[in-house]
């Protein structure tokens, strides 16, 4: 049927009378209580929530969280880096700098961190990263148990969100945390691990280093590191994760 006709259809009713338009299905219009399925069409399209707003929103649920160390921190430090990276790097717990900048590694250990990873070219360009606990622990003391399994549920929802191919743990309380072990560090180091949740079927190669603020203390253990940064090079390379 054309415009035309459909005009003259019109008209043709409402010579006789007929004002209303009766559907196959009628609809009561006084009834505004929609069955669900009309409910579902009316509802406009489920957007697909960009990985920008889906971070955003874990913000907001980190920063309602219900953790002691949010009275006393200056800021909340979520992340930096590109989040489109298939390379996520998880360290312990925000510093005094972290604190100040609301971001992770900017201090000092944060300095010799880039650096390292520098030497096999990951950048913040080319990685994300991220801590474990979100606030600074007062006089950077290490983080307890309580406050670390506050925090684990939403990092782990936050490494669900970058679904990345490879996790590098920076130090004994990431490497600990996320392998689910009570070895330490220098026992994780050197060792191929994988890193499973089972809420968000991943299953991700993960490899764990010395914390940067370790190597100060024990900088013969900077050897070994490189080792371990090589071998990291090489399963980047291998597996094609970049
Ligand atoms: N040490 C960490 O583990 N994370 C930071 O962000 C800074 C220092």
């Amino acid at each position: 049927m054309n415009i035309t006709n459909i005009k003259s259809f019109v008209e043709f009713y409402k010579f006789l009378g007929i004002t209303d338009c009766v559907m196959r299905h009628p609809r009561n219009k006084f009834n505004l209580n929609l069955s669900i399925k009309e409910k579902e069409e009316v509802k406009p399209k489920n957007r697909i929530m960009s990985i920008s707003d889906r971070l955003e929103n874990l913000k907001s649920e980190i920063k309602a969280l219900d953790c002691n160390l949010k009275e006393v921190a200056t800021n909340l430090v979520f992340s930096d880096g590109n989040h489109n990276s298939t390379i996520m790097v998880l360290g312990e717990a925000p510093g005094a700098n972290e604190d100040k900048e609301g971001k992770p590694f900017v201090g000092e250990a944060g300095k010799l961190l880039d650096k390292m990873l520098g030497y096999i070219d990951l950048n913040r360009n080319n990685f994300y990263i991220s801590n474990i606990v979100f606030w600074r622990p007062p006089g950077n003391r290490t983080p307890n148990d309580k406050e670390i399994s506050k925090c684990l549920p939403l990092t782990k929802k936050h490494i669900g969100l970058i679904k990345p191919k490879l996790l590098i743990l920076v130090g004994s309380i990431a490497a600990k945390s996320l392998l689910s072990s009570q070895d330490g560090i220098t026992k994780l180091r050197g060792q191929e691990h994988f890193y499973i949740d089972k809420d968000f079927n991943l299953k991700i190669p993960a490899r764990a280093i010395f914390h940067p603020a370790y190597l100060f203390r024990n900088p013969i253990e900077k050897k070994r590191t490189w080792e371990d940064l090589l071998e990291i090079d090489e399963l980047i390379k291998k597996e094609k994760i970049l």
